[in-house]
């Protein structure tokens, strides 16, 4: 009797102890994910002044979430003394089992987490970021040859796609298309040189519109005849710039009739010029005010809207709201959009809105 008592109390025990540890790990499972991934810099390096090139690994040694070559990383940076912030960044290598991300950041003269990073990121500082994600990727289906067409540090996803074709090569042609001021805002310039060094199948071609000490063939801008001589019958387009040379781009395929579904893009976040007009902005029943600033979600932000917002380019889909109204769309969003949808990072009203969560 003695004995089958203390079996029901040893028994009920272990279960208790095996309930609090499984709560404390749902627990610890619930605090990891909301922190997201703990990444620490093994190499941080200025490719020039403005461009920060950052190796991480995971912070226990552990193998990286797997990515399509394409995607991006969204960093989760906690600024002293301000509020935390998200930024997402291209990964600019591929690898299909990774053991380290690398990025390529852009200081922004305003931007919060490049001007953190410049200061925090040195090797050995720790990092959070949530898992890679992303819709511009490049698939296997996709045709037999790869337009690719950057704009300064705009290279960094179609880097990865070049790091794809080359581990999997499928028969594929490849056309690098990368337009700077000078030969110094191209970041992996000798590596992609060497490349087509090596490999006919590709084909390197700087766009530079500011340096004539370069050699004549790399100097220029895009245009329709440089485009036309890159494109073949079946080429599919990926493209990864500005807003405006963005812009400049799609409508060159237009006119060279690129059917859309074989144009694939993204904008990468520049800082926006201001905007005009004024007008009342109801973002959930309440009013706000549009008073000029470089975009509907810098007006809201403002004026203390805590809408997400993680790539500020149109990319991400996290500042997605359903909206009536008519606004104008400053950057060409690349998230789908369903209908009465709008990115708030991407456009400013051209009159009264009505906004509401997607
Ligand atoms: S913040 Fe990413 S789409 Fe607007």
């Amino acid at each position: 009797m003695l004995i089958t008592l203390l079996g029901l109390a040893t028994a009920a025990l272990l279960t208790v102890i095996g309930l609090i540890f499984h709560g404390l790990w749902l627990i610890a499972l619930a605090r990891r994910q909301r922190r997201g991934l703990p990444l620490v810099v093994t190499h941080a390096r200025w490719l020039n002044p403005n461009l920060l090139r950052l190796h991480l690994r995971h912070r226990y040694f552990l193998p990286l979430p797997r990515f399509a070559a394409g995607q991006y990383l969204t960093l989760l940076g906690t600024p002293a003394g301000a509020r935390p912030v998200r930024r997402c960044y291209s990964l600019a290598a591929w690898t299909a089992w990774p053991w380290r991300y690398e990025l390529c950041i852009k200081r922004e003269e305003h931007g919060r987490m490049s001007n953190w990073l410049s200061s925090h990121a040195c090797a050995g500082a720790p990092l959070y970021a949530l898992p890679p994600r992303g819709h511009f990727i490049l698939r296997d289906q996709h045709g037999p040859h790869l337009l690719l067409l950057a704009g300064g540090v705009g290279v960094t996803p179609l880097r990865s796609m070049l790091h794809a074709w080359q581990q999997r090569p499928n028969g594929r042609r490849v056309t690098l298309l990368y337009a700077g001021r000078t030969l110094n805002d191209l970041a992996y310039h000798d590596e992609f040189v060497a490349l087509a060094n090596q490999r006919p199948d590709f084909d390197y071609q700087p766009l530079l519109s500011q340096d004539p000490t370069t050699v004549a063939i790399w100097q220029g801008r895009l245009d329709g005849t440089r485009l036309h001589a890159c494109l073949t019958p079946h080429s599919e387009v990926f493209i990864c710039a500005s807003a405006q040379l963005l812009q400049h781009a799609l409508a060159l395929l237009a006119q060279q009739g690129v059917p859309a579904e074989r144009v694939h893009y993204e904008a990468f976040t520049t800082e926006l010029a201001a905007g005009s007009g004024e007008h009342v902005v109801h973002w959930q029943g309440q009013p706000f005010h549009y008073q000029g600033q470089p975009s509907l979600l810098a007006a809201l932000r403002e004026q203390g809207v805590d809408l997400a917002a993680d790539c500020w380019g149109g990319h991400c889909g996290s500042c997605r709201v359903r909206c009536q109204g008519e606004v104008e769309w400053r950057i060409q969003p690349s998230a789908p959009l369903a209908e009465a949808e709008i990115l708030a990072c991407c456009c400013i009203p051209r009159g009264a809105l009505r906004l509401g969560d997607s």
